[in-house]
């Protein structure tokens, strides 16, 4: 009887898969969150510098771990700090080098004995070494590729196992804050011994018109059992909801008598077409998951969820990148991986804060500078409309740094490649694929063609590109010709010498990194872009190679065949406080300008000399805290020219400066605009086309008010804004990005608090100490205020304001139910708070 019903619901639902449904991530309908439960010790160097030797056979399963301190993953040792003036700015003046070792004890059931168990790692950093039970599993060092190890081999089912993982940072050189440890999610896996394989579907789009869409989906049949099989695939595509959601099914196909042989595997290929098909843009982001379920004599063994998206890429040397069949200027952003007070600790709350403020800003495409990024963030990209440049390295056989990707570049860098792509292959996001970013190897042909073609090899539908600060270099050496697409950062002197040069021409050719422009929000000095380790946010500063944003959407214009530019960076990162950075891999962008290199040198001398508490960047259009600096605005005003805004500069609080001059500037995507102060008009000013991105009115006499623009577009009022002369601070006003918080431990809730005059007007240059708590089932997880040169811990409850602002981040507690009080306080002002419901 029960096998009778067995069988009925296997003819009635045919996968068993239904709409509506979710799942827990891509890959195997197996896997489960590993990231709790375990326990940490940092042995090696110590926050302090001092050194604690580790331990014999930490590895081994009956080593003492009781005094070790109990944590969930993600975790990045490194973040807790204290910042120390002594260590480089270049990594965040922050103790991240050391050996973290983590172990967790836990049991698989009795009952899934035959089972295949693995575990999944997102990233770990660095050198990850893992044990279980005392044997040795296996490594992976490179900190940002994503990596599977097999635990089946030694686990004991019914009973405890131990899982030892040592990561060892002291062994890795880097120009920006890596973080340190286990420092992205980690993932059970149980299969049974028939299965799709680790990124085990690849899938592709041959044909895609808004009539009909063909899928090619490459699946890879696992059978780790000890006797072959005929097995039955099926894969039912649906429509994704929000999340990892199933919606309507709109197509299936299935596939028979697939034989696999034991301790085999076997690659099969299914089409399928589906009709009228939505097609995934950065407007309407809509994606597909392709279910795919495994039959060996009717029992099911496996359900592997996949995710796609139908669109076309175009990529030409001459009329830009096409998407769907439609230019799209790429209006990019470089980011590093970290995510500001919470370290490199993945959180898909804090990366989805800064997707929703790239996108405001008219962010199209962003370039994971320069590793693998973390898998949600192509998820994230996927359903919220980004195009992504996935990079791989940084460095390949001869390193910037000691003990950079060099160490690892014989034995590593195929398998590093071939991960990447294995695992980002199937995202709609990603549309070009990065070798490098400004490697020392740039102009080595065989080089530049071996990593190349390594990646055509594993998916030639992406175009595979190279970041270049020597550019030239690498086109006269015809390194370049072994690419799909060349990559220019910053030097394009010789831009249209290369656009006609017959090797090149029909080469696309994309800003792969431009403007480095630096500023700190809320910071106006005159007569001076540089003071107190602050620069102003007139946006008119940048490093020697970098140039305005100004200076570059005028490139741009001028060669109008670039696909567009990536700029540095969307949000400010640990690391390179550039200019106050006296890491001398700054150098490295003067590789061929003598001149330009010894002026350098003498400045990377003094700022040695000075050792600026600088430790993190000025590149940022938002600051490191999440807050737009004036930058965003100007990035706004041209990348969504129909959005109607303005927006003035600097705040109007110059007590000291009555009747001196203060230069206002406007941003707007309007074409004109009239200044007035208090009322008196300060005339109209008008942009020329291709060569004006910002309006300024270079003269105006300080005086205590309002100023208010009137933008105007071909003669039409288009938009305003204005800035007032505050009064005293007197409270504090808070608000928080979300209405509510799921208790699950991971969400996050980002609580902004200015500090406000009477009327609820923000008051520039105010830096009062603010105190947090929270009432209610949760907890402060990190506070921050977006200043470059602070040394006040990150997870401290207090922070002192910057420039009118700090920002608390807080979490429910696992579980709990209820509402969350944040307050905050400061002498002298009346307090503050903000709700946030638990749900
Ligand atoms: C580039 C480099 C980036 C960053 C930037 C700062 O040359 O690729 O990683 O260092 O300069 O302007």
């Amino acid at each position: 009887m029960r096998f009778i019903l067995g069988l009925l619901a296997v003819i009635l639902c045919g996968s068993g898969i239904h709409a509506q449904s979710s799942f827990t991530r891509l890959g195997s309908a197996g896997t489960t969150s590993f990231d709790e439960g375990w326990l940490f010790k940092r042995y090696g160097l110590q926050p302090d510098g001092t050194r604690l030797e580790e331990p014999q056979q930490a590895e081994t399963a009956g080593f003492n771990d009781g005094d070790w301190q109990r944590l969930s993953l993600p975790h990045d040792f490194g973040i807790t700090g204290p910042f120390r003036i002594d260590l480089s700015g270049n990594t965040g003046k922050l103790p991240w080098k050391g050996i973290g070792w983590y172990r967790k004890h836990f049991k698989i059931p009795a009952a899934d004995a035959g089972k295949k168990i693995f575990i999944d790692f997102d990233g770990a950093m660095a050198y990850a070494e893992i044990w279980l039970n005392g044997h040795y599993v296996g490594t992976w060092p490179y900190g940002y590729t994503s990596f599977r190890m097999d635990l089946s081999p030694y686990l004991e089912f019914g009973k405890e196992n131990v899982l030892a993982v040592k990561l060892n940072t002291e062994k890795w050189d880097s120009r920006w804050y890596p973080g340190a440890g286990i420092y992205r999610h980690v993932w059970l896996v149980k299969t049974e011994p028939v299965h799709v394989a680790h990124w085990g579907t690849y899938i592709t789009t041959p044909s895609v018109t808004t009539q009909a869409a063909d899928i090619k989906m490459a699946v890879t049949l696992d059978n780790q059992g000890n006797k072959p099989v005929k097995a039955t695939l099926q894969t039912d595509i649906f429509e994704a909801g929000a999340g990892n959601t199933l919606k309507k099914k709109v197509a299936s196909v299935q596939q028979k008598n697939i034989e696999v042989a034991e301790g085999s595997n076997n690659k099969v290929d299914m089409t399928v077409t589906i009709r009228n098909p939505r097609i995934w843009s950065i407007e309407n982001p809509n994606r597909y998951f392709a279910v795919t379920t495994v039959l060996v004599n009717g029992k099911k063994t496996d359900t592997y969820y996949s995710t796609l998206g139908l669109r076309t890429l175009e990529f030409t040397a001459r009329n830009g990148f096409l998407l769907n069949g439609k230019r799209v200027e790429i209006q990019g952003v470089c980011n590093h991986h970290d995510l500001g007070a919470l370290g490199a600790a993945m959180n898909t709350s804090a990366l989805k804060r800064q997707l929703v403020l790239l996108k405001e800003m008219g962010v199209n495409a962003i370039r994971t500078s320069h590793n693998p990024p973390a898998p949600e963030l192509l998820e994230l990209a996927d359903e919220m409309g980004f195009l992504v440049w996935d990079e791989a390295f940084d460095a390949w056989k001869h390193g910037k740094k000691k003990n950079d990707y060099n160490k690892l570049y014989d034995e590593w860098h195929e398998k590093d490649l071939v991960a990447l792509v294995h695992r980002d292959r199937n995202h709609p996001s990603v549309f070009i694929w990065s070798i490098g970013n400004e490697v020392m190897d740039q102009r080595d042909v065989a080089m530049t063609k071996e990593l190349a073609d390594i990646m055509r090899r594993e998916d030639p539908t992406r175009p595979v590109s190279n970041g270049y600060n020597d550019p030239d270099g690498g086109r006269s050496s015809g390194a370049v010709q072994g690419l799909d697409l060349m990559g220019v950062n910053y030097f394009f002197g010789q831009q249209a010498k290369w656009d006609a040069d017959p090797r090149y021409a029909n080469m696309p050719t994309m800003g792969s990194e431009t403007s480095s422009c630096v500023s700190s929000r809320g910071e106006y000095f005159f007569g001076t872009n540089r003071q107190n380790w602050q620069i102003t946010s007139y946006d008119l500063d940048h490093p020697g190679w970098g140039c305005t944003p100004d200076v570059q959407f005028a490139t741009n214009a001028k060669y109008p065949n670039l696909l567009g530019e990536f700029m540095w960076t969307g949000f400010d990162y640990l690391g390179e406080p550039t200019p106050y950075n006296s890491d001398e891999t700054n150098l490295l962008n003067f590789r061929t300008d003598p001149s330009k290199r010894a002026e350098l040198e003498k400045a990377l001398e003094e700022l040695t000399k000075n050792n600026p508490p600088s430790r993190s960047s000025y590149f940022g259009i938002i600051d490191l805290a999440g807050f737009p600096k004036d930058r965003f605005y100007l990035y706004q005003s041209h990348w969504r020219p129909n959005l109607p805004m303005a927006h003035i500069l600097p705040h109007w609080n110059w007590q000291e400066r009555i009747d001196s001059v203060v230069p206002v500037h406007v941003y707007t995507s309007g074409d004109e605009a009239e200044l007035f102060l208090n009322g008196k008009s300060l005339g109209r000013k008008k942009k020329q086309p291709g060569k004006d991105f910002r309006l300024v009115w270079d003269d105006v006499v300080y005086a205590p008010g309002e100023l208010k623009v009137i933008a105007y577009k071909q003669g039409k009022q288009w938009a305003t804004d204005r800035v007032a002369t505050t009064g005293e601070a007197a409270k504090l006003g808070l608000s928080s990005n979300a209405k509510r918080i799921k208790n699950n431990g991971q969400e996050l809730a980002f609580i902004t608090v200015k500090v406000e005059d009477k009327n609820g007007r923000m008051v520039p240059r105010s830096h009062p100490k603010i105190r947090f708590s929270v009432e209610g089932p949760g907890e402060i997880v990190a506070t921050d205020n977006g200043d470059a040169t602070s040394f006040e811990s990150f997870q401290s409850p207090e922070k002192s304001a910057y420039n009118g602002m700090a920002l608390v981040i807080v979490k429910a507690k696992k579980g709990a139910r209820g509402v969350l009080k944040i307050k905050a306080a400061a002498d002298g002002l009346t307090p503050g708070q903000a709700v946030v419901p638990v749900e």
